[in-house]
């Protein structure tokens, strides 16, 4: 089944390859939405096999516990501390401020489910006992993850496309891959 195949995107760069850091984090709402429909799903999967809920669950703490935070880095130290280097509105901080604040909310979640993914990776033949609280917290998880990305594509991404040229957007995708950007 699709929902359970390991994407390759990790929204990193490979050699040679020229993307800009809109075009990075789009990509990485891809991964995000298409684990975080895995994550809402888990609580359903009864008629998977107990490998395919491990590897299912593998899946989503690579990509909460290392792809998130990349991404959120990359957000949070990156574009946002560019974008206040320019002049903003206070509604315009006050929206950053939200996002920053969904941040925290999402980590918070993916901290309750990944006691709950690894016990599933670990054991699953536990699968009926841990469904419930998967589902729910999974379910949790993707109300808030779509509300966020879709204010980000809305709001911070249009916004940085307008204050920056195209050449600006490119290196700041460079900067962050080599880890270039100061601590913020
Ligand atoms: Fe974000
Ligand atoms: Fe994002």
């Amino acid at each position: 089944m699709t929902l359970l195949a390991h994407s390759t995107s990790t929204a990193e760069q490979s050699p040679g390859e020229k993307k800009d850091i809109l075009q990075v984090l789009l990509e990485g709402h891809e991964e995000l939405q298409s684990c975080t429909a895995l994550a809402a799903q888990l609580g359903q999967l009864q008629d998977a096999s107990p490998p395919a809920l491990s590897s299912a669950a593998s899946r989503l703490i690579h990509c909460f516990k290392l792809g998130m935070p990349a991404h959120i880095e990359n957000e949070d130290r990156g574009l946002v501390p560019l974008l206040f280097t320019t002049s903003l509105s206070q509604d315009l901080i006050q929206l950053l401020w939200v996002m920053g604040r969904q941040h925290e909310e999402l980590e918070r979640l993916v901290d309750r489910l990944v006691p709950l993914w690894t016990a599933l990776r670990d054991t699953p033949e536990r699968y009926a006992e841990l469904a419930g609280p998967l589902a729910r917290t999974g379910r949790q998880l993707q109300a808030l993850m779509e509300e966020h990305l879709s204010l980000e594509e809305q709001t911070l991404y249009p916004l940085a496309r307008s204050r920056f040229s195209p050449a600006r957007l490119m290196e700041l995708a460079q900067e962050l891959a080599h880890g270039r950007r100061p601590p913020s």
